[in-house]
């Protein structure tokens, strides 16, 4: 495994992080096992938010933190909150009151005294950074939360953001795998008159590197917005077919071979992988200790169906 540092003081954090979102069908015994195989593996990051599972997520990672004293400090534990959903709707809500009180809430369901990161989890159109400043200082000076950053956010958003705070924001965490790439396409098409060429975020990932957050990356093994696995699909025969073709010669499976292409981008980067398997979470662990070649990036990115100009 290998690690990268986090926020200010530099913490060492799994570049796999282990993303707790499907645990509908999960219990506290298995999450425990799971946990553990985790650790084994290297594994020290997870991530959670206030919305997974309806909230099962942090009550489980409690009731599991509860029986088994010492584990909770063996990992480097986030959530995010900010989507704020009532019976009549789903909105995006950065307003101090509702930051602070989710993040308690948070807090209560994992039974814990503070989390070490907190991130927003999607951009609040209505965000006055003012008030989340102030959100911000109050949960790290009571000692709730060590530190912060954003999700799906553009470097517009997190500059505005970040000019009224005065803490850093240290992750952004966006959607990234083979097979989704829309960042990259941007990057690579620069001025070209194709839709690949549509700079539709301003750089995340350019924004991330120069300003020394960490790039979270979710749904490794997922194309579209949760429209399935690419892994072993049909739609994605060619990627298939090259994944297939290299696992041997780095010695590691298809799932590890898409981490260490996750990982590959030269900025601290974190793959957060959601399976709930102890056999796949093995297989694809071993995905960040891969130096993937920069021809068999590119030969990757180009079997899930792109051109370069
Ligand atoms: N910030 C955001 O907006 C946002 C959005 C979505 C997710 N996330 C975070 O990212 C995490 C990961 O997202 P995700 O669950 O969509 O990512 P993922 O790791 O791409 O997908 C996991 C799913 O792929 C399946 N899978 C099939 N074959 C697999 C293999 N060989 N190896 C590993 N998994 C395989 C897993 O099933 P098995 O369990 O059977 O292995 C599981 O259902 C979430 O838990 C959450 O923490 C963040």
């Amino acid at each position: 495994m290998r690690y990268v540092a986090f926020g200010p003081d530099r913490r060492k954090v799994s570049t796999v992080m282990l993303g707790l979102m499907r645990v509908d069908d999960v219990d506290a015994k298995r999450l425990s096992s799971f946990l553990h195989t985790a650790l084994d593996l290297g594994i020290n990051a997870l991530d959670t938010a206030d919305i997974y599972a309806g909230g099962k997520s942090e009550r489980l990672l409690g009731e599991v933190f509860s029986a088994e004293p010492g584990l909770r400090e063996k990992f480097f534990l986030q959530t995010k909150v900010g989507i704020h959903r009532t019976e009549k709707l789903t909105y995006f809500d950065f307003s101090h009151d509702y930051i602070v009180s989710a993040t308690k809430a948070s807090l209560e369901r994992l039974g814990l005294p503070y989390v070490d990161s907190l991130l927003l989890h999607r951009p609040d159109i209505l965000m006055e950074p003012s008030e989340v400043a102030g959100a911000f200082q109050e949960l790290h000076a009571q000692g709730l939360v060590r530190d912060f950053g954003v999700s799906n956010q553009n470097p517009a958003t997190m500059r505005r953001l970040q000019s009224a705070l005065p803490l850093p924001l240290c992750a952004n965490q966006v959607q990234l795998s083979i097979a989704f790439a829309p960042a990259y396409e941007a990057v690579v098409n620069a001025n070209m008159e194709n839709q690949a060429a549509c700079m539709r975020d301003g750089g995340i990932f350019e924004y991330a590197a120069l300003n020394d957050q960490v790039i979270q990356t979710w749904s490794t093994f997922q194309y579209g917005y949760f429209e399935g696995t690419f892994l072993n699909n049909p739609r994605y025969q060619q990627l298939n077919d090259t994944l297939d073709e290299l696992a041997p010669k780095y010695g590691v499976s298809k799932a590890a071979l898409c981490v260490a292409w996750n990982l590959r981008y030269p900025a601290k980067v974190q793959a957060i992988v959601g399976t709930m398997n102890p056999q796949h979470l093995a297989d694809l662990a071993s995905g960040a200790d891969v130096d993937l070649s920069r021809e068999d990036w590119y030969r990757l990115y180009l079997a899930a169906g792109r051109q370069l100009p």
